[in-house]
């Protein structure tokens, strides 16, 4: 049996799966549509997402769709969206790009979600109103074999950690791996042509939409304007071609099912540093009370801006890595050094220019020595501004370009020694033995 039908037997929901789901999700319909009837309301709903489609692994979500028609204010949607979703689920208000409720109803998750009831893509007003287009465009032009083709798809994607269009994944979405299976007509197929990708990369499903720019653009074919890929990092495109490369070479279950990483010890990480002749630091900041997404994109941001910090002040970042968990956000570096020398070689101008004069007066009673010449400039032995990455951090993070919401008052720094001490080890291991999810 190939791999590929072993792992469709552990990942299709059973029948008995399906019919819960099923059941919860008439039950939600049902409760609904009495609310709608109760309070007079002239509202459509209907299930949108992998349940609609029938592309869903096991513990699906639900997304449930409330269709207000064209002509609603704004205002009155988002109003009595929300209002039912507080009612009905009790759920909590999450306002990314565009608000609804996300609850629990008879233990399953549930996103309930306030929309425009549109006949066509043409006159779009919200984020979601592409969705039950979507859910419609996949019935039509997706076999209950692709629909298996799909589940695979997915949970190859999420083992290798590039499933999900969330900011932290900066991956593939699920409607994304639904058109790929469309476009190439199986699992294995999409992998191949994964190995024919570059950066840039166009697939058009149905017909070409307007030139765009991005890792990889994939036109929607219910709205050409819309990249169904917007989401996709180069890292994250680049991860899964080499996966996919990996698997067509040698498939196994382990792309599907990855082993939980063993942290190395304290000693281990000591000997990596030693080795690479590097050093740690880690940056701690309080976790905002913010919704999660926006949360990840500013970590990402953070970290960026950071490192950018450190390689300009010379103390150069190997490679960098993240994590948030419930109280705090915490980024972790391999840096070539964290110490530099007290002194640095400032240059100052050309010795023929009229301001050489104030560099000399300038630098005249200079405690590292007199100014002199090198390549017809006038230099100087100066002392640095920070000789620690952790000095330089501590005053320039704030000024650095850090995610909005992260309070550069909250920072905590971690030298090398603390952060063997007090980091997750289960990050540090990530950031100095990065090893590809498939080959644990
Ligand atoms: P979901 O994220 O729940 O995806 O979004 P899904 O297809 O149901 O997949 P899983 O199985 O839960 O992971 C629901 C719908 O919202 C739209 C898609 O139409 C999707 O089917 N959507 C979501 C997008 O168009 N883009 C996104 O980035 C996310
Ligand atoms: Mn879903």
């Amino acid at each position: 049996m190939s791999v590929e039908s072993e792992v469709l037997e552990m990942i299709r929901p059973t029948s008995d799966e399906v019919r819960s789901i099923t059941d919860t999700a008439e039950h939600l319909k049902k409760l609904v549509l009495r609310y709608i009837s109760d309070h007079g309301l002239n509202i459509q709903v209907r299930f949108v997402g992998s349940f609609a489609k029938g592309t869903f692994l096991s513990k699906p979500d639900l997304d449930f769709f409330i269709l207000f028609p064209e002509n609603t204010p704004r205002k009155e949607l988002e109003d009595t969206g929300l209002r039912i979703g507080e009612d009905l689920l009790h759920g909590i208000r999450k306002y990314s790009e565009h608000p609804y409720t996300r609850g629990v109803y008879e233990g399953i998750d549930v996103d309930l979600v306030p929309s425009y009831n549109l006949v066509t893509t043409d006159k779009l007003q919200t984020a979601v109103d592409r969705t039950p287009f979507h859910t419609n465009y996949i019935l039509t032009h997706m076999t209950d074999e692709q629909k298996d083709q799909t589940r695979l798809l997915k949970k190859f994607m999420k083992g290798i950690g590039t499933y999900g269009a969330e900011p932290n994944t900066r991956g593939f979405s699920g409607y994304l791996c639904e058109l790929l299976i469309v476009h190439y007509g199986s699992f294995i197929k999409v992998l191949e042509g994964a190995t024919e990708w570059k950066e840039g990369t166009t697939l058009s499903i149905d017909k070409k939409g307007p030139p765009m720019v991005g890792p990889l653009v994939v036109y929607d074919p219910v709205d050409q304007r819309r990249n169904v890929a917007s989401a996709v990092h180069i890292d994250t495109l680049a991860l899964f071609m080499v996966a996919a490369r990996a698997y067509l070479a040698s498939p196994s279950k382990k792309f599907f099912f990855p082993v939980d990483r063993k942290p190395l010890s304290k000693e281990e990480l000591q000997e990596k540093a030693n080795i690479d002749g590097s050093r740690i630091i880690t940056v701690v900041f309080k976790r905002p009370d913010t919704i999660e997404d926006n949360l990840y994109s500013q970590l990402w941001k953070t970290q960026n801006a950071l490192a950018k910090k450190l390689n300009d002040f010379d103390y150069n970042v190997l490679r960098c890595v993240h994590n948030m968990n419930n109280k705090t956000l915490e980024i972790a570096f391999e840096l070539e050094r964290d110490i530099l020398s007290k002194t640095y070689k400032h240059i100052g101008p050309p010795v023929w220019v009229k301001s050489a004069d104030s560099f000399l007066s300038k630098w005249k009673k200079n405690e590292f020595g007199d100014p002199f010449v090198e390549d017809g400039c006038w230099n100087v032995i100066a002392e640095r501004m920070y000789f620690t990455a952790q000095e330089m951090l501590t005053d320039e993070a704030a000024i650095s370009g850090i995610g909005r919401e992260i309070d550069p008052n909250t920072m905590k720094i971690r030298d090398h020694e603390s952060s063997l001490k007090d980091t997750d080890p289960l990050l540090l291991t990530e950031l100095m033995d990065p090893k590809q999810s498939w080959e644990i």
